[in-house]
């Protein structure tokens, strides 16, 4: 973990003598050398045996990053409610293709059980902790509230505090584009403000990252939110509208076109998403000397990233992609706008790109095509 010690007023200190100045230039190579070696420890121990706890290993994002960790040779230890929101079949199916590898253990947990995550966290040393489970979904949030304060907030905080407590090596944490609400200006980009979220789920997720900077600062915690954009592909979710859509269609019922089609999203297909969460995880955030801080920057070693197409697609458009891949017209219900529902995402991946050399890019025609073949040869 890089640790740098602050001196709240560098510059001034610097500016008043030749020799404190000096001696600040000293310190500050002493501190670069040892943010290289705490670097190198990080990489090193990224790459050696310890364990990676994935929360919410059994649903969608959890299920293919650790397959892909595993697969690379990973320990991981994936932990899961396996609650009934969605088909708890689908979450089963995907938990047993992990417990097919012997580097994955998994235990049914949930992050609102206080007493046992603590245990978790005391039982075992993780040197990243990826959080993804979480209550998902926008709309159920207006029907079920407390399973979002259960889940997100508590259940976060729990994490938090194991994570402060072993000193965890880097916690990455599902963070949300919902989080920009209604806003007008596009792309979003992580330093626009985001104060106004139009749903309870939104304001969770604004939450987390809120108690995550909170606890980077305090704690020397390395700490990365990652706003995922409308995350779609094989074994994806039954609650989200491409899932909806493309099982209408197949089951010849109509399907439900929200604000008139008058909608924009950045869909993102998973194996983008896995790629940047995996770069991210090898990235910890360092703390920053309130000199390479740019202003009103945090100085906590905290960091947000979009993970977005960076190329938003009307309704229409998506659901003409969903018909040619099923070679099928679908019947159309053209409702208003949903309360919740925001008209537009669109992701700006520049700190992304600038940060660990990637940006999200497989074309909504291909990834929709690689789920309707999932879709018809799982159900
Ligand atoms: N899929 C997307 O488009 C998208 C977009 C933005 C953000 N996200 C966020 O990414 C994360 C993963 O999303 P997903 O699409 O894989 O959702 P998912 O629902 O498939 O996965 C979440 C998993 O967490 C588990 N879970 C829920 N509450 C839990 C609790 N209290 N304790 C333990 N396990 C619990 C669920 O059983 C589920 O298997 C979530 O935090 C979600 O909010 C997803």
């Amino acid at each position: 973990m890089a640790i740098v010690p602050l001196d709240s007023d560098g510059d001034a200190v610097a500016a008043r003598s030749p020799v404190i100045r000096l001696s600040f230039a000293c310190h500050s190579s002493v501190l670069i050398l040892l943010n290289l070696f705490l670097d190198l420890y990080i990489l090193l121990s990224f790459f050696s045996t310890m364990t990676i706890l994935v929360t919410g290993a059994a649903g969608f994002i959890g299920y293919f990053l650790s397959r892909r960790l595993l697969a690379h040779g990973e320990q991981v230890y994936g932990i899961d409610s396996l609650n009934n929101y969605y088909d708890v079949n689908l979450k089963k199916d995907r938990l047993a293709q992990l417990e097919a590898f012997e580097n994955f253990t998994f235990e049914r947990m949930d992050l609102s059980d206080r007493t046992r995550i603590a245990e978790l966290f005391s039982e075992h040393s993780f040197s990243c902790v990826v959080n993804l489970a979480a209550q998902a979904g926008v709309r159920y949030s207006l029907e079920n509230p407390l399973a979002y304060a259960d889940s997100n907030l508590l259940g976060f905080l729990n994490i938090l505090e194991g994570c402060r407590h072993r000193q965890v090596g880097h916690l990455v944490f599902a963070s949300s584009s919902s989080v920009y609400g209604q806003n007008q200006k596009v792309p979003f980009a992580t330093d626009d403000r985001v104060d106004h979220p139009v749903s309870l789920y939104a304001a969770t997720k604004k939450a987390n990252e809120l108690m995550a900077h909170s606890y980077s600062h305090l704690y020397d915690l390395p700490v990365t939110g990652l706003r995922f954009f409308t995350v779609y592909g094989p074994w994806g979710r039954p609650d989200m509208a491409y899932f909806k859509f493309v099982d209408a269609i197949a089951h010849n019922r109509p399907i439900d076109v929200y604000n008139h089609g008058q909608m924009k999203r950045d869909f993102t297909y998973i194996d983008d998403v896995v790629e940047g969460i995996v770069r991210v995880m090898k990235k910890p955030p360092h703390r920053l000397t309130t000199t390479a801080a740019k202003t009103g920057d945090t100085t906590a070693p905290y960091k947000i990233y979009n993970i977005g197409n960076h190329s938003p697609v009307t309704l229409m458009d998506f659901i003409t992609t969903i018909e040619q891949a099923m070679g099928k017209v679908a019947q159309k219900n053209m409702m208003p706008m949903q309360p919740g529902d925001v008209p537009a995402t669109y992701a700006d991946v520049q700190a992304l790109m600038d940060d660990v050399g990637f940006k999200p890019d497989t074309p909504l025609t291909v990834g929709i095509e690689k789920f309707v073949q999932w879709y018809a040869e799982y159900y």
